[in-house]
């Protein structure tokens, strides 16, 4: 198979790590792609919500499966874009239609998906910018902390945390009328604050069938102790030990299954992964948002840990035949440590050149914010820079193998926080 990949963060890295392992794969093409994945696919400068050249290309090279990486072209459409374009409309795209990506594209949308299915989530009332006084009015009657989300997509910004019943009605009102998120803040979801651990579930579906893929904790948070800034995420470990074989059972009863098949009995066309931000309040799951791609760096772990032909299954997701897919997981442990550039996710400097040591086989290095300068050196262009994945037997050997490679590595101004684990490993004893 030829494949074309759009991305080019550590997500997409690993993806086509795993996807140029496969027997199955010809050419792999990602597009744009960073500084690692050149080195094991063919890096195309194309655009990734250019979708008339993504159909030409398609076309031209023979490409046999699109995958999409990020969230941006699934929200304006590329799955239906493809689906109805003549020169390939036969393509298998793995990604859902705009309809389904709207289950991250609006907070409203999926909020009322999640009530009409009966998926356990936060108590909510959503209100717009003509609604300001009846918002104010609802705020009054709920309890502290509230949790004021954007409705719309504002780059990981928009969710606020509120203590204050000042705060929060100051927030609403920025939100809703001085349009604090832009147009993403035009409505406004006003959330039940909910209190537990978070956990990260990926689920790969055709729309029928759906496999669920390993569990996995992020670390959102710039600072050690989750301090600071919200980043797009710093590390992540995979299994999650509270993520225990009964604690899934309830993700997959009342969760997973009422998603996928609510999502068929709404005739939502969806063939691509389901992240889904759930939050565990005394051993019982509740949703916190949808995602309607892969997360970074979590698939940097996930993957790591996937034995069965990850191509195949995007065949699979991408056709139909999933039912007949066979996954299989690794009992190992992957963690995942991120090195970003100083400064990040505020202003930082790009261009020093990044020196690589030697690694151990266990520890896997993933580009994201890296390509080369015309004298060929590896230098930084993002906040987020490379990811390294540990393995082991067990949590202490991953984090010991991710923390060495990520010491084998340097660049002026790298940052990476050196907690990520820690608190997991504290629930072993
Ligand atoms: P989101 O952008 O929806 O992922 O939200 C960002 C972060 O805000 C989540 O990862 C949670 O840590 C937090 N959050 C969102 N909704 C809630 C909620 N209802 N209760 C508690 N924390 C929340
Ligand atoms: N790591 C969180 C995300 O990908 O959204």
């Amino acid at each position: 198979m030829n494949i074309l990949l759009l991305g080019s963060g550590g997500r997409e890295h690993a993806f086509a790590w795993k996807i140029s392992q496969s027997p199955a794969c010809d050419t792999l093409f990602v597009a744009p792609g960073n500084a690692g994945t050149a080195e094991i696919a063919e890096n195309v400068s194309l655009k990734i919500t250019d979708f008339d050249s993504i159909a030409s290309f398609v076309k031209e090279k023979q490409v046999d499966l699109i995958v999409v990486g990020p969230e941006e072209p699934l929200v304006k459409g590329i799955s239906d874009f493809m689906g109805s374009d003549p020169r390939v409309s036969h393509i298998p795209v793995v990604g859902p239609s705009q309809l389904g990506a709207t289950l991250e594209g609006s907070k409203d949308f999926s909020k009322r998906f999640m009530q009409r299915n009966n998926v356990p989530t936060a108590a909510y009332e959503t209100f717009s910018a003509d609604q300001l006084e009846e918002g104010l009015a609802y705020l009054e009657k709920q309890s502290l902390p509230i949790v004021l989300k954007a409705d719309g997509l504002a780059a990981g910004k928009g969710v606020l945390i509120c203590e204050t019943l000042t705060d929060a009605k100051a927030n609403l009102k920025e939100m809703l009328v001085d349009a604090k998120f832009g147009d993403a803040s035009s409505k406004v979801v006003i959330e039940e604050f909910l209190t537990g651990i978070e956990l990260s579930v990926f689920v790969a579906t055709d729309g029928k069938d759906y496999k669920v893929l390993p569990e996995a904790k992020d670390y959102k948070r710039i600072g050690e102790g989750d301090t600071g800034l919200n980043t797009g995420g710093m590390g992540a470990v995979s299994p999650v030990i509270f993520a225990d074989e009964s604690f899934m059972k309830k993700v997959e009863e009342r969760i997973i299954k009422p998603t996928v098949d609510g999502l068929a009995k709404e005739e939502i066309p969806y063939k691509g992964f389901i992240f889904i931000g759930l939050m565990n309040k005394d051993g019982d799951p509740y949703v916190i948002e949808y995602n309607v791609r892969m997360g970074d760096p979590e698939t940097q772990a996930v993957l790591a840990r996937i034995d069965s032909d990850f191509l195949k299954m995007l065949e699979a997701m991408g056709i139909g035949t999933l039912a007949d897919y066979e996954l299989s997981i690794s009992p190992e442990f992957a963690t995942t440590v991120v090195m970003v550039s100083g400064g990040y996710p505020g202003s930082y400097d790009k261009g020093f050149p990044i020196t690589l040591g030697e690694r151990n086989e266990n520890a896997i290095l993933f580009h994201a914010g890296t390509s080369r300068n015309s004298d060929g050196d590896l230098i930084n262009t993002g906040g987020r820079v490379l990811a390294i994945t540990g393995l082991g037997k067990d949590l202490n050997e991953a984090l010991g193998n991710a923390f060495d490679g990520v010491g084998s590595i340097s660049w002026e101004k790298a940052y990476y926080r050196k907690d990520i684990g820690k608190d997991i490993q504290k629930l072993y004893n």
